[in-house]
């Protein structure tokens, strides 16, 4: 599974050029115009009456631009940024020390924010809402509670599950804001950006195909890109061309609209051994080996976007482009109308 090329889950040959990738403005963050309309009127009133931002929950897919968008409001505001992830804090005494150590409107970026355990979790509450840190000092019936000011800052959550976060952390966040797979238009666009800055020369009708087998996503295409380009070395003069680009996403055996291997396998076991569903998201799991989590955040989005599946309340089930797609016979149930 690691080395399937399109997963949008980030893998390590993306770290080294993420890096120089990304786009480190609003202006340079392609798409998701809702989302950086409103950040840009918000961050803009935090600047002119000097207060933090208020905080700010990402949520979206893998390899969208979560923790890229972080580093660009905290760059936005003129703020600090200190990282950290949910696993990462284990115990409540180091959230309290990363929190007293921040500065005046510092932004503290916490990636897997789902992944708080419950009394980490609990020295949020205050510390988002009031700038405090309560506890409490002393046993039995001389204990008392205490409070601690820390400074104003601005916590920026991000997550591909939105739906475990509790409600209580939830409401602590004053905008919240949905990341969307991205067109073929964007993506196209951050293509053409990233190989300005690798020196890669493609043609504009390259760069749409390898953005329409991206499935929405920056992370793949930035990913199909490099892949394509080392095609282009050994098959070429280096150029992309669409030729080029065709003959080396079939060799990655990525199709027309970016499904592989495993997507077909999701498709096919619906419809061969569930007769098209519903199945349920574990018994799908179950069936073709694959982590329920993993099917749900990183294949189902794009095949939902595509209208191959729909959720329903007894499970999955798969439409009619999907049976057309696979160039199968739409079975009479399925056919609209
Ligand atoms: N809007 C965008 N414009 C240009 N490039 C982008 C954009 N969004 C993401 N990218 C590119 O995609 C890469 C992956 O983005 P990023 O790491 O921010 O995703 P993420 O949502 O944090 O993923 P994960 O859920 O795995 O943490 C970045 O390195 C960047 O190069
Ligand atoms: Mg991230």
């Amino acid at each position: 599974m690691e080395d399937r090329f399109i997963t949008s889950t980030k893998n390590w040959t993306d770290a080294e050029i993420e890096t120089s990738l990304r786009p480190t403005s609003l202006d340079q963050y392609v798409g998701q115009d809702k989302v950086k309309e409103s950040l840009r009127v918000y961050i803009q009133a935090a600047k002119s009456r000097k207060d933090a931002l208020d905080h700010v929950l990402l949520y979206g897919p893998p390899g969208l631009g979560k923790t890229t968008l972080s580093h660009i409001i905290a760059k936005e505001l003129g703020s600090q940024i200190k990282i950290t992830s949910g696993p990462a804090i284990e115990h409540a005494a180091d959230l309290a020390a990363i929190l007293t150590n921040l500065n005046k409107n510092d932004v503290l970026f916490i990636d897997e924010i789902h992944r708080l355990n419950k009394t980490v979790e609990e020295i949020l509450y205050p510390a988002m809402e009031d700038f405090a840190l309560d506890f409490i000092v002393g046993k039995g019936p001389s204990a008392k509670n205490m409070r601690l000011k820390i400074q104003p800052f601005t916590l920026i959550g991000a997550t591909t599950k939105a739906g475990m976060l509790t409600s209580p952390l939830r409401d602590r966040f004053g905008v919240i804001c949905r990341l969307e797979l991205y067109s073929d238009k964007d993506l196209q666009v951050i293509i053409e950006r990233s190989a300005n800055i690798l020196n890669i020369n493609i043609d504009s009708s390259a760069s749409l195909d390898i953005a329409r087998r991206s499935r929405g996503t920056p992370r793949i295409a930035n990913r199909l890109l490099k892949r394509v380009r080392d095609y282009a070395e050994v098959l070429g003069s280096g150029e992309i061309t669409k030729e080029i680009a065709d003959q080396a996403l079939a060799k990655m055996e990525i199709d027309e609209l970016g499904l592989d291997f495993i997507d077909r396998k999701i498709l096919e076991s619906i419809i061969y051994k569930f007769g098209g569903g519903p199945v349920g998201l574990d018994t799908l799991s179950a069936t073709i080996g694959e982590d329920s989590g993993t099917i749900e955040d990183v294949y189902e989005p794009y095949l939902l976007q595509l209208g191959f599946i729909a959720r329903t309340p007894r499970g999955r089930v798969v439409l009619e482009n999907a049976y057309k797609h696979l160039g199968l016979e739409v079975p009479s149930q399925n056919k609209k109308n």
